[in-house]
């Protein structure tokens, strides 16, 4: 155990395996090792994601497999989660900022020509993703945001709407209703009320975002991550999705890698980039995510954001895929999962490996 009770590096990998890899969800039962032994070899097309990435990852496989390059199968992939008004931590329908706005970031890497285009901070336009790829092809810069991004948008002729669901407003007027006790929003009571007006931290605010890379038939490689960002925040807050090395990195001659959970974490470590560099000097997809995560946990200090055993409160997820079609996944805590097509079945998802058993 180190510093902060966590396993050491040397450890991590067995213990992450041995506890936190394998069951398949819904379908027969396989762990990430078997299936990464049926895509060695030669390069051989694959798509990840993170845990709402079913449908995307489906799609993704459906146009690779008609010959698309990678890049647009995960955009249009992504555009699915988007689209759908009830995933509430992406595209339309995500949560708002503290004022009630709907801000969106994301990014987009083209491996085969080394290239990429961020927005951040994107109100009214529900596809980020696609505002961040017209970047990358149409002008010399690689990020944009704010007001600059929406008017960016409205030249290439994306269409503005209200991004804000009703479902998504009662969530917001929730979260403002119940926010603190010293301040005047307050949700119905009555006399017997008790415990309203508390702040209830973190654990009711959702990082959720999506993260989807690619190999192609061609063995292209690239990926896209598309978020609302934390809900209820700070207006302007930018997280890790929209920053190339942060919430996704891709190299054409090793791999991509995204991430999802808390940015401010992953911000400071840079950790998709330090992923596909782990790749690069030879560890597997999930031996560089979990080494990702434990760069995390070793970087985090700051007492509010331990737990009594030092631990991280906060979760950190990384996706990664290699030029030969291996992917992995890892997570800080246990109990999440992420979504793999190989093109031979239907797209299924896997229990994350992870450094944490949440209980425990
Ligand atoms: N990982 C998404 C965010 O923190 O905005």
């Amino acid at each position: 155990m180190n510093m902060h009770g966590s396993i050491t590096r040397r450890n991590f990998f067995k213990s992450a395996s041995a506890i936190g890899a394998g069951a398949l969800i819904g379908h027969e039962v396989s762990s990430p090792s078997q299936l990464m032994a049926q895509a060695d070899g030669a390069s051989k097309p694959v798509v990840i994601a993170s845990k709402n990435g079913l449908q995307a990852t489906a799609k993704a496989m459906t146009l690779i497999q008609e010959g698309a390059d990678a890049l647009d199968a995960v955009i249009a992939g992504v555009n699915l989660v988007e689209d759908d008004p009830n995933e509430n931590s992406v595209g339309l329908g995500g949560l708002p900022n503290e004022e009630g706005i709907v801000e969106l970031d994301a990014s987009v890497m083209h491996g085969p020509t080394g290239r990429g285009g961020c927005v951040a901070s994107l109100r009214n336009i529900k596809n980020p993703s696609k505002v961040a790829k017209v970047l990358m092809e149409r002008t010399d810069h690689v990020l944009i945001v704010g007001e600059g991004a929406l008017r960016f948008a409205r030249a290439h002729g994306f269409k503005e709407e209200n991004l804000l669901t009703e479902e998504s407003r009662q969530a917001w007027l929730r979260w403002k209703e119940n926010l603190s006790t010293t301040d005047d929003w307050l949700p119905p009571h009555d006399i017997e009320t008790k415990g309203i007006g508390m702040n209830r931290g973190p654990a009711y605010r959702n990082h959720g975002t999506i993260n989807c890379n690619a190999v192609d038939l061609r063995g292209g490689i690239s990926g896209c991550t598309s978020t609302s960002g934390l809900s209820y925040k700070i207006p302007g807050r930018v997280g890790d999705s929209p920053i190339l090395g942060a919430g996704l990195y891709v190299d054409n001659e090793v791999g991509a890698a995204g991430s999802t959970g808390r940015g401010e974490a992953n911000l400071l470590a840079c950790s998709s980039v330090m992923v596909v560099e782990f790749m690069r000097q030879g560890k597997s997809p999930e031996e560089a995510c979990l080494q990702a995560c434990q760069r995390i946990v070793d970087q985090t200090k700051m007492k509010r954001l331990l737990d009594e055993q030092g631990r991280p409160k906060f979760d950190v997820v990384f996706y990664a895929i290699n030029k030969r079609g291996q992917f992995g996944a890892g997570a800080l805590w246990s109990g999440e999962r992420f979504t793999v097509n190989t093109g031979e079945k239907d797209s299924r998802q896997l229990e994350m490996p992870f450094l944490f058993k949440r209980g425990a």
